[in-house]
């Protein structure tokens, strides 16, 4: 449903350095990123699958819940760790939710944004699994 990425941390007495080498983390080239801040524990976010647009989604400070769920299956992963990326894969309906205050969450995307590339009703989104 998803992976967990494991990102380099170089943790140093001058502070922690983490890196993502994207040729090898990432079949795919990032198009664009985005990040989801001011967020609010009781204002869930997400609600929608892609058709095409593949992610990964890294929580920068603080922590958040990603529920997954693939039509038949559903899955929920805490984020909380710097050094983790997860991805989310077209045609997994994904919510995010329990934002901390001072959540920061980055996501890498292998597509511009364009509307017509997401599901956002779930009875479409299950149609589309048959
Ligand atoms: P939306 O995808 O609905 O946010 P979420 O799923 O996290 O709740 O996006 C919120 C608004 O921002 C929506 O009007 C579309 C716009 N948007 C862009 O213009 N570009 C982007 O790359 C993204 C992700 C959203």
């Amino acid at each position: 449903m998803f992976e967990v990425l494991k990102l380099k941390k170089v943790t140093a007495d001058r502070g922690t350095l983490i890196v993502g080498e994207l040729d090898e983390l990432l079949p795919y080239q990032i198009k664009r990123f985005y990040y989801l801040t001011n967020l609010d524990s009781d204002l869930p976010r997400g609600f929608h699958a892609h058709y095409e647009c593949r992610q990964v989604a890294i929580c920068l400070q603080g922590s958040c819940v990603m529920h997954f769920d693939d039509g038949k299956n559903k899955q929920e992963y805490l984020m909380s760790k710097k050094e983790e990326a997860i991805t989310i894969e077209p045609y997994i309906w994904h919510e995010m939710h329990n934002f901390s205050s001072d959540c920061i969450l980055l996501v890498l995307a292998s597509h511009q944004y364009d509307e017509s590339d997401y599901i956002r009703d779930y009875n479409v989104f299950l149609e589309c699994l048959t």
